[in-house]
């Protein structure tokens, strides 16, 4: 590897809420006492353990060298990068005209929320469901229908028939589609796309594709945009983007949208504009130019290669070592969604036995309730290998003993 993806790196000090968790934020998490001896391994909150690629610090330190950070505008290399990227990742064209800055891809969903719908409407969503989706819709006054995906034991897919008839019952105007889809870590395909789309055509409804991890697919899987697959899905799906995942820059915030639909371009503008809080940092722009240079791309393609390795060894070392843990390999994501039923219930144990002994031995991975998973835990693999053995080994001896 060109790029270094096994030094352990220190972040305590360093603002990060995977480490130093502030009490009210960890919530039940912060009141487990560590036994001594054991560091913490963060595989909670979706950020990566690895130092960023370098050209994403050399943009941001050239830029911090000019001693000027007054009102500014993006320049033309932002859109220039970001259409590249489209064009080369993806096979998308896309103009300057298409894009829009979002604080953040949550924020781009309330946004998008707001111009498609009224106060108290449906949405629909799968389930298991990304925690953050759960949070912005509620506090923005909108109600969420489920349509759960369909767990065989080997993968999840979309229950088609269920989410149409609750589409119609609930007269849901817009859905989400997760793509790559967290906590699952499903890719969908291009066949599995087009039959929703086809779904949400013959109903009349919008939809929102988050695509933030579209970047980090494994073991050579492929990600279709949403809004590739038919000239409906062109005009009615609003795409969230964001280098946050990719390249680890969530600190830095920065995300943006794709919309060709005029109208649609044009009410989210407007929408955006009223709080005046949908303003770029000058050092997040030079982040982005950063993380999309031929460098980043390098950097991201070996990403791709060690996280498969990472989540390759976890689902092996899972089906060898962990009776009673069952986990579908995800294609995407970094992210495992295990499932501890069997072994709770052959343990006579609950799942917060199980997810607290984890915290006590140092392994802070994410109780998986909140995303609608009654008996699972949630991984994070974002980190250098040595630390994913060590966690492994930590859960066989102490916590799935
Ligand atoms: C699917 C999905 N969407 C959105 C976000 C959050 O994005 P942002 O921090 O840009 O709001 C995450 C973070 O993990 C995510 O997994």
């Amino acid at each position: 590897m060109k790029y270094d993806f096994t030094t352990i790196l220190e972040r305590y000090g360093h603002d990060a809420i995977a480490i130093d968790m502030p009490t009210d934020y960890a919530g039940n998490y912060g009141k487990v006492k560590r036994e001594e001896g054991f560091d913490v391994i963060p595989m909670w909150i979706a950020d990566m353990n690895f130092p960023v690629a370098p050209s994403i610090q050399e943009a941001i330190i050239a830029r911090a060298q000019h001693p000027t950070f007054g009102y500014y505008m993006p320049r033309k290399e932002y859109f220039k990068s970001i259409k590249d990227w489209l064009k080369k990742h993806h096979g998308l064209e896309v103009e300057t005209e298409n894009i829009g800055y979002e604080n953040g891809v949550l924020g781009g969903v309330a946004s998008a929320c707001n111009v498609l719908l009224s106060k108290g409407d449906s949405i629909l969503l799968h389930s298991p469901t990304y925690v953050g989706f759960t949070g912005v819709l509620s506090n923005a006054g909108y109600h969420i229908v489920h349509s759960k995906l369909i767990n065989d034991g080997n993968t999840w897919t979309m229950d088609y028939e269920d989410m149409e008839k609750k589409i119609v019952e609930n007269k849901i105007k817009l859905a989400i589609i997760c793509n790559p889809h967290n906590p699952s870590g499903r890719v969908w395909t291009k066949e599995e796309l087009t039959k929703a789309m086809e779904i949400f055509e013959r109903q009349g409804i919008y939809v929102i594709s988050d695509e933030i991890w579209a970047d980090i697919v494994l073991n050579g899987n492929v990600q279709t945009p949403t809004r590739s697959v038919s000239d409906y899905a062109r005009e009615h799906t609003i795409t969230l983007y964001a280098p946050s995942k990719t390249f680890s820059l969530a600190g830095l915030i920065g995300a943006y949208h794709v919309i060709f639909n005029k109208w649609l371009k044009g009410r989210m503008e407007k929408e955006e504009s009223l709080t005046h809080y949908n303003s770029q940092n000058v050092l997040s722009m030079h982040a982005l130019i950063g993380a999309y240079s031929p460098e980043g791309e390098e950097w991201a393609k070996e990403l791709n290669e060690v996280l498969s390795e990472n989540v390759n060894y976890a689902c092996d070392f899972i089906k060898k070592n962990l009776p009673g843990v069952k986990v579908i390999k995800p294609e995407g994501t970094y992210m495992l969604f295990i499932d501890c039923e069997d072994y709770c219930k052959e343990h006579n144990c609950t799942l917060d036995d199980v997810f607290y002994k984890g915290w006590q031995y140092g392994v802070y991975w994410q109780d998986g309730r909140p995303f609608h998973g009654e008996y699972n835990i949630r991984i994070n693999l974002a980190l250098p290998l040595s630390r994913v053995k060590e966690a492994f080994d930590r859960l066989q001896k102490y916590v799935f003993k």
